[in-house]
């Protein structure tokens, strides 16, 4: 049943209770949306059981499984207040039929707990294009909607630095979470992920780079099904190799955000990766093109001519502010907190707001507290050294 459970997209295994008498201490701690009772162990308790909760817990539903068929229980299970009565060993299609069934009756068609995890995975068409910048700001604009949890991934094993960008050291990596993804349950996957004071959670690259190797397509797969069942939105940060990783978080994003800019180089590996995933279904369609820095001057090709070369209507652009985006680098604060009115930032919260289909005009999530930051490690954290401000410019 646990494995039956894990296997699902959309479920969350919050507590297991191996004895009837601590079901309702264990549904206290967690105020499950389901409660799952395996009756045939004693069913008079166990339909007493049934009774109580739904009396006391009207908003949990509860499922109930057994080896009988034998119709008189059933109605006497369902009499008491279960929502489903599931035959062992219980198929997951049957399982998954029955939460589909529980999640329509009590949250409608409408988003809520119900609500599918949407992933948007933030790709560039060459190194420092901006994509790490977008993926941090665009996650941190959506955690700013109380409704919404959101989650970083951060897929540029090697390299990725996410973490520098949220001042924040992690604990955990995803290579932990990968290898203890049958044990984790909700409250140690949450521990194990760093919780920025936007309301951002971020699952950082491995630490050491050789463990870039030991994560599997199949680790990615779990990992993200994990999350896609505890969060609203998962923002991926790819590398820039377009490996299997790569392409596989590609192939499960409801959208692709490729991050360009306005020179030769750029525009042309858009072009060439357009032409690549036209032969791949999961990924062709997904493509959102994003011109960052625009107006940064300098050799850039114009917008038109670079539209006429792409074949494509851009999607988005973000203005070149250089000034702003050195101070988020170097004091790790997202644009949110460093420049709320800046031109960048609104421009980045309209493309979150348009891309997730939401309004995002709420307050900041409430402040978490920060275990250890990057920035800590240094002295000062405000003044941008200048020689460091002109080697970046250029
Ligand atoms: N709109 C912008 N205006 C000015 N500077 C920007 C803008 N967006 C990003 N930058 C700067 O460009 C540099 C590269 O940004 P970032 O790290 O986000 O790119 P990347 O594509 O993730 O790079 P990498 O290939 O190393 O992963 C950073 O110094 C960042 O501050
Ligand atoms: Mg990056």
């Amino acid at each position: 049943m646990k494995s039956t459970l894990l296997g699902l997209e959309t479920v969350w295994l919050e507590a297991e209770c191996s004895k009837y008498a601590f079901f309702k201490d264990v549904l206290e701690q967690t105020t499950p949306e389901v409660a799952f009772v395996a009756i045939d162990d004693d069913t008079e308790q166990a339909v007493t059981l049934v009774e109580e909760i739904s009396r006391t817990y009207p908003d949990t539903a509860i499922l109930v499984a057994s080896n009988s068929t034998d119709g008189n229980l059933i109605l006497r299970t369902m009499r008491a207040g279960a929502k489903e009565f599931l035959p062992q060993p219980v198929q997951p299609n049957d399982l998954a039929a029955a939460l589909q069934r529980i999640a329509k009756t009590k949250f409608g068609s409408e988003g809520g707990a119900g609500q599918a995890c949407k992933i948007y995975t933030v790709a560039g068409s060459t190194g420092g294009v901006g994509s790490t910048s977008l993926a941090v700001n665009i996650g941190c604009e959506l955690a700013k909607n109380s409704s919404n949890s959101v989650v970083l991934l951060d897929l540029d094993l090697c390299l990725g630095d996410a973490d520098v960008y949220l001042d924040t050291i992690p604990e955990y990596t995803l290579t932990d979470v990968a290898q203890n993804i049958t044990r984790l349950d909700f409250t140690l996957l949450k521990r194990s992920l760093t919780k920025h004071s936007s309301g951002l959670y971020l699952l950082p690259r491995p630490v050491q780079i050789e463990d870039s190797n030991l994560i599997t397509r199949d680790d990615l797969q779990k990992v993200v099904n994990l999350l896609r069942a505890t969060f609203t939105h998962i923002i991926v940060d790819t590398s820039k190799s377009y490996n299997k990783l790569d392409m596989l978080a590609m192939s499960m994003s409801d959208a692709v955000l490729m991050v360009t800019q306005l020179d030769l180089p750029c525009l042309r590996n858009v072009v060439r990766l357009m032409m690549s995933f036209e032969h791949n279904e999961e990924i062709k369609g997904k493509l959102k093109i994003i011109v960052n820095r625009v107006g940064q001057g300098g050799a850039s090709i114009s917008l038109k001519k670079a539209q006429a070369t792409l074949g494509q209507d851009i999607y988005w652009q973000l203005p070149n502010d250089f000034k702003t985006m050195i101070e988020v680098r170097n004091n790790g604060v997202p644009l949110l907190e460093q420049a709320p009115k800046a031109q960048l930032t609104r421009a980045i919260a309209q493309l979150a707001s348009d891309v997730s289909g939401q309004s995002l005009d709420e307050e900041p999530a409430v402040a978490a507290t920060k275990s250890r930051s990057w920035l800590g490690l240094w002295p000062t954290r405000s003044e941008s050294d200048p020689e460091e401000a002109t080697e970046s410019a250029n």
